[in-house]
């Protein structure tokens, strides 16, 4: 069966009031239709995250926090745990994005999955090169050792991998990936995570979705060129227009390929 298609909007530290992050949330409420394929993740700053849950009654929304620090609970100054952010309402963790690298290495990310997902909440774990180079596939398989070398195949169902190569991310270029880019990261990626698992099944079980400067304009590429099974957007997050095109471009392919499927 196909999985449904996700589309994370991550807000960044964009929203500054409750007021503002629960009429944004209320302005993309209805961009999902309750009968979609589609799950849309919102991921507001942890101050929000409990209003905005609140908001919640579209069965095809979820809420995500941007990060969270693995300890339940404990001395740590100015940190927001896995169990603050779960109680909170979140379903997801965003985790290992490239805007936090310079607050944490990829040991601090392994301990953040391995609590999400015993927490029972879905990781989204962003891998990307910094650079093209030489060097960029050693580099996104050193990141997937460190992030997933605890982790058991039993949790691969709460893993989503956004490839978010670190070039293409907030850009002012607006300068993602290509499709061609994706899919040559996709088969080091999951080339690397079926020797880790050890299995295919488990890797099939991964959702892989792509971010990194996308918008409106850019997505049906990699809907027509590559298996992607989501889009992680920052910039374009707070805005219902885009949001909306993208979700009837989503939509739109998906119902393209499900006829495909039955040869019609
Ligand atoms: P962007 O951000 O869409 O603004 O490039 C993506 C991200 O931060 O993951």
């Amino acid at each position: 069966m196909k999985k449904r298609m996700l589309l994370v909007a991550n807000w960044k530290m964009n929203v500054v009031s409750e007021k503002e992050a629960v009429n944004l949330f209320n302005s993309i409420k209805n961009v999902i239709a309750r009968n979609s394929t589609i799950e849309m993740i919102v991921c507001p700053p942890h101050m929000y995250l409990n209003q905005v849950a609140q908001q919640v009654i579209n069965p095809h929304y979820n809420i995500g926090a941007q990060d969270a620090f693995p300890d339940e609970s404990g001395n740590r100054t100015g940190e927001t745990s896995i169990a603050m952010v779960k109680n909170a309402g979140a379903k997801y963790v965003i985790l290992g994005h490239s805007e936090r690298a310079h607050l944490e290495d990829r040991t601090d990310v392994a301990r953040k999955v391995t609590a999400v997902l015993e927490n029972e909440m879905t990781a989204i774990v962003c891998v990307g090169e910094q650079q093209r180079d030489k060097n960029w596939k050693k580099e996104l398989v050193q990141q997937l050792r460190d992030s997933f070398n605890r982790v058991p195949k039993k949790y691969a169902d709460q893993i989503v991998i956004a490839y978010e190569p670190a070039w293409a991310i907030s850009s002012d270029k607006k300068n993602p990936a290509t499709s061609t880019q994706y899919n040559e990261a996709m088969e080091v990626i999951k080339k690397e995570l079926q020797k880790m698992f050890k299995t295919l099944k488990a890797v099939e079980s991964i959702r892989f979705i792509y971010g990194g400067s996308l918008d409106d304009k850019n997505i049906e590429e990699y809907m027509k060129n590559t298996d992607v099974e989501g889009f992680l957007v920052g910039r374009v997050a707070h805005d219902p227009r885009i949001l909306m095109t993208m979700f009837r471009l989503i939509e739109d392919d998906f119902e393209k390929k499900a006829l495909a499927a039955l040869n019609l």
